[in-house]
């Protein structure tokens, strides 16, 4: 009985592995997707009945249920470095200039390559099969994204044929334009904020804990070089990219030899317009050296290598129409017109608005509503306009007048001391407050989890919170009652709130939102004072002088502290409990010398109070148990950090256990 099951389940599995690469490799599939689905469902039940016969590289394995708790850093075997840039002709040929020069010889040729836009990986693979995936990170460590990268379907979880012990692949995960589209569809339906591009929806994808949302996201995978490897598998690029593909490793198709720099030209401006027919987003191209013994005598600047250069495309720009010009208010009060534009596909996305910075921009390009007008993605992400086709304008456009009025709450407007932004001065208006309270709960400030932007638009609107210190007399029961919440969700939001009251002095300046006072400043006054009691008492001569605290915040500071508005939400921070006293940052060293590691949901912190808590005290805090380990620290609902403590005999404590080894 069982041979004949071990057969079937692993004939499901060679079916199934043949058609994830017919479909998401070759790009012909040959089933639909209800045939594979039936097939995986097969094999599935097969494996649920027997356990024991899963495998590691199973189509089943490719989604952990389990998410994991945090991203292992790990050291790149080989660097991944970066490459530098080039733009025209000129520089492509500069470029073959200095090769020449360094080879002592014009016997070598070129590849191009796309350059994909996503984001470098590296696979590894031992015995053929894959242990682990790894991002750029810094070059030198990367974060251990493994769980998710599994989930990519055009990654095989085992290599064919006669494969290296140990083979690392380079690459680059990326999102198909289609992909994004229906992504971001669905994240404007849920009331979530847009990816600006496929780069930032396929990098947000892989920094997910969990597996099973990084699964939905159909991220898609390209090879182009090799790290390292147990042993040389080829001569040329050209070679080694065909082993990667035997392997069963999807490399991609538009790849052209090129016998000179000239020729390379020839395919770069080939590319400039069919780059718009990719069903994927490339940022340019990618020039190799075909030789790799050519390589080593080339070597590499520092932070790239000589014998690779990308050349980039100029700026996409789109035509479109200005349909409606809006005028936004921050946090400080400031005024941002932004435009609206008749929709248009600008680089892989789609483009409503951009964001026109103030009102001297608009007289600048001299914008009017109904223009029409060219846009560009500043930095390939933010659009921008940057011309106004003027020929086209219909007579009788006005010009934009910025208004004379807070377009929000009707209160008077001023111009900045630098004659560039416009003002709201009201300490009323609830569009700022808005933002204000965004930045209060934001993760350098009170880091209140659960705290989102749909949540604390509907507590202003309702009136519910009318200044910081409401918050923290918010129940679930109110909170239960808000559009799309329910009693579990308004609880996690009163939990967030309940652990922000103890965060540190230097965060709860921060998060008033003192003009020029972001978390820096806030940590040198928190240092200087020791208390919100003491600074407010300061004199702007005595703020003055303390170093690294200029006039101009010093005046910022002071005059925060003499109103009386403001002076009046301090009151009730400090009567809501919320009156930290600034502690040098190690207090003790009672856990000196000591790593934790932190499993599961903690009752009295938050991941950042935690963090801070076990430094104050001389410890660290890692995000993966080993040996070295001293204590995992374990909170409500632990994760498989928990066994793992288990496993390796490691001291697993509870959060009260935790504040008696530093003495509270
Ligand atoms: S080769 C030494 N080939 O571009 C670097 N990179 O801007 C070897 N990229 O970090 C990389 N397509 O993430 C190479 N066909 C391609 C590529 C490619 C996209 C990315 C890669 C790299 C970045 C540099």
């Amino acid at each position: 009985m069982k041979p004949a099951i071990e057969q079937k389940i692993k004939s499901l599995r060679e079916q199934t592995r043949k058609h994830d690469l017919l479909y998401y490799v070759q790009n012909k599939p040959e089933i639909s997707d209800k045939q594979y689905d039936e097939l995986f469902s097969q094999l599935k039940k097969l494996e649920t009945e027997h356990p024991e016969l899963i495998t590691p590289d199973s189509p089943t394995q490719r989604v952990s249920e389990q998410p994991i708790e945090g991203f292992k850093q790990v050291t790149h075997a080989i660097p991944m470095l970066s490459i530098d840039n080039t733009y025209s002709a000129e520089e492509l040929r500069a470029f073959d200039k200095k090769v020449a020069k360094i080879l002592e010889t014009k016997n070598y040729s070129y590849v191009v390559e796309l350059k994909i836009d996503g984001l470098a990986m590296s696979l590894r693979y031992e015995k053929g099969l894959l242990v682990l995936g790894a991002t750029r990170g810094d070059g030198e460590k990367g974060d251990d994204v493994t769980h998710n990268i599994k989930t990519i379907r055009a990654i095989p979880l085992s290599l064919d044929g006669n494969v290296p012990d140990v083979l690392e692949v380079r690459g680059e995960v990326y999102m198909p334009k289609k992909a994004f589209a229906k992504l971001n569809e669905e994240e404007e339906k849920q009331g979530e904020s847009l990816f600006a591009n496929p780069r930032n929806a396929a990098a947000g994808s892989l920094r997910q804990l969990d597996a099973r949302i990084t699964a939905k996201r159909n991220l898609s995978f390209f090879a182009y070089a090799m790290g390292k490897t147990s042993r040389k598998i080829a001569k040329t690029h050209c070679e080694s990219l065909e082993k990667l593909k035997e392997y069963g490793l999807p490399v991609n198709s538009n790849i052209t030899k090129a016998k000179d720099i000239e020729q390379v030209i020839e395919i770069c401006n080939k590319w400039e317009k069919k780059r718009f027919e990719l069903d994927y987003q490339i940022d340019g191209l990618v020039i190799k050296i075909d030789q790799l013994d050519h390589y080593e005598i080339l070597g590499t600047t520092g932070r790239a290598p000589r014998w690779c250069m990308s050349y980039k495309f100029a700026a996409e720009q789109a035509k479109t129409k200005v349909l409606s010009i809006d005028v936004q208010v921050g946090k400080t009060g400031i005024l941002t017109p932004v435009a609206n534009f008749e929709p248009v596909l600008l680089a892989g996305t789609t483009v409503k608005r951009a964001s026109l910075h103030n009102f001297d921009e608009i007289d600048r390009l001299d914008v009017r509503v109904g223009d029409t007008v060219i846009i560009e993605k500043a930095g390939e992400i933010i659009p921008q306009v940057v011309e106004v086709k003027k020929e086209f304008r219909k007579t009788g456009a006005k010009s934009f007048s910025p208004p004379a009025k807070c377009p929000q709450c009707g209160a008077k407007v001023e111009k900045d001391e630098d004659g560039v932004y416009i003002r709201c001065i009201s300490s009323n208006c609830p569009a700022q407050f808005k933002e204000k309270l965004r930045y209060f709960a934001g993760r350098d400030q009170m880091d209140i989890e659960n705290l989102g932007p749909a949540i604390i638009d509907q507590l202003v609107d309702k009136k519910i919170v009318g200044d910081f210190a409401d918050l923290y007399s918010l129940d679930v029961k109110t909170l239960a009652e808000l559009e799309r919440m329910a009693e579990k969700s308004a609880q996690n939001v009163v939990d967030g709130i309940e652990k922000s009251r103890t965060q540190t002095l230097d965060r709860l300046i921060a998060a008033l939102g003192i003009r020029h006072i972001g978390i820096q400043n806030a940590e040198i006054l928190a240092q200087h004072f020791g208390s919100i009691d003491e600074i407010r008492k300061a004199t702007a001569e005595e703020l003055s002088h303390i170093d690294q605290i200029g006039p101009v915040l010093a005046k910022s500071i002071y005059e925060y502290f003499r109103d009386s508005n403001n002076l009046k939400i301090v009151d009730k921070l400090i009567a809501a409990g919320l009156n930290p006293q600034y502690t040098k940052s190690q207090q003790s060293d009672k856990l000196a010398g000591k790593t934790f590691v932190v499993t599961g949901t903690l009752a009295n912190f938050s991941r950042s109070q935690i963090e801070q808590t076990i430094k104050e005290n001389g410890g660290k805090l890692s995000s993966s148990v080993s040996k070295k380990t001293a204590y995992v620290l374990a909170g409500a609902e632990p994760g498989s950090k928990l066994d793992k403590a288990q496993q390796l005999g490691v001291k697993i404590i509870n959060e009260e256990q935790f504040m008696k080894l530093i003495g509270k």
